[in-house]
């Protein structure tokens, strides 16, 4: 009896540290354009909705930003500080979304300069001593006739190329999210407009659905997120048949 006793105690005990390892909350450092940043992004509302409770983070979503202007501006200077800050006590993660404005004719970003400011990101997120992850950006919501207009398909390719070629771990959000507009429809997908006519950002509850989007893709690609993640099934089964949520 003191034997089994003992020898479950020891069990235990040596099992501690491997527990505790798994057990390390995470940290979520959001970089990204206004697609990911507050008021009009889906980054606040996967802060506040899907991260499960000691883990924790900070949206870095920029308002207009591209590859360039992100480290120009400083915004990843700050997302490296705080790898430094943070990684001591939690793991780690940096997603890292960006097209939207990238694409535009007048970003001076060429797609090749994308794709490298996207792998530096990515490696530099790495020596800091985080996990990276990039996706792809999320969809517009423009609809013509009964599809959504798809104007983000080069930046797509591109991140999952830079990810493929480089083995950054990475999410197809572009696809996830187009596949979940054209599912639900114009009228449904209007309810997530930022404001009547901006078929780009979220209003505060498109932000929740499309951050549980993020948060499904990356349970569902790395599982051992699922500790640390927040779920809501009822969502999560109405997204992955089509529904409105
Ligand atoms: C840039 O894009 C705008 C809007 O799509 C277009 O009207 C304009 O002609 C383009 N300019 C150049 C130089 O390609
Ligand atoms: C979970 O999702 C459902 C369906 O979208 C929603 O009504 C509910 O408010 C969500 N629950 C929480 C705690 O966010």
């Amino acid at each position: 009896m003191r034997l089994i006793v003992l020898s479950s105690l020891v069990a235990f005990v040596s099992a501690i540290p491997f527990f505790t390892r798994a057990e390390r909350p995470i940290y979520w450092l959001l970089a990204g354009d206004s697609t990911t940043a507050p008021n009009g992004g889906w980054g606040d509302g996967f802060l506040s909705t899907t991260v499960a409770s000691g883990s924790s983070g900070h949206n870095y979503g920029h308002s207009g930003a591209t590859t360039a202007s992100f480290r120009a501006g400083s915004d990843w200077g700050k997302v490296v500080k705080d790898i430094g800050t943070y990684k001591d006590k939690y793991d780690v993660y940096v997603t890292i979304q960006f097209g939207h404005n990238d694409q535009k004719n007048t970003s001076g970003v060429s797609v090749e300069e994308y794709k490298t400011n996207l792998k530096n990101f990515a490696s530099e997120a790495k020596s800091a001593g985080a996990i990276p992850v990039l996706l792809t950006p999320l969809t517009r919501r423009n609809f013509n006739g009964a599809k959504v207009t798809e104007n983000l398909a080069e930046q797509r390719a591109a991140t999952i190329s830079v990810a493929e070629s480089n083995s950054i771990r990475y999410i197809d959000l572009n696809i996830a999210s187009e596949n979940y507009v054209n599912a639900i429809g114009k009228t449904a997908a209007s309810k997530y407009n930022l404001a009547s006519n901006d078929w780009t950002h979220l209003n505060e509850w498109g932000g929740v659905v499309f951050a549980r989007i993020v948060s499904d893709l990356l349970v569902k690609k790395f599982p051992e997120l699922e500790g640390v993640t927040k779920a809501n099934a009822t969502m999560s089964a109405l997204i992955a048949e089509g529904k409105p949520a």
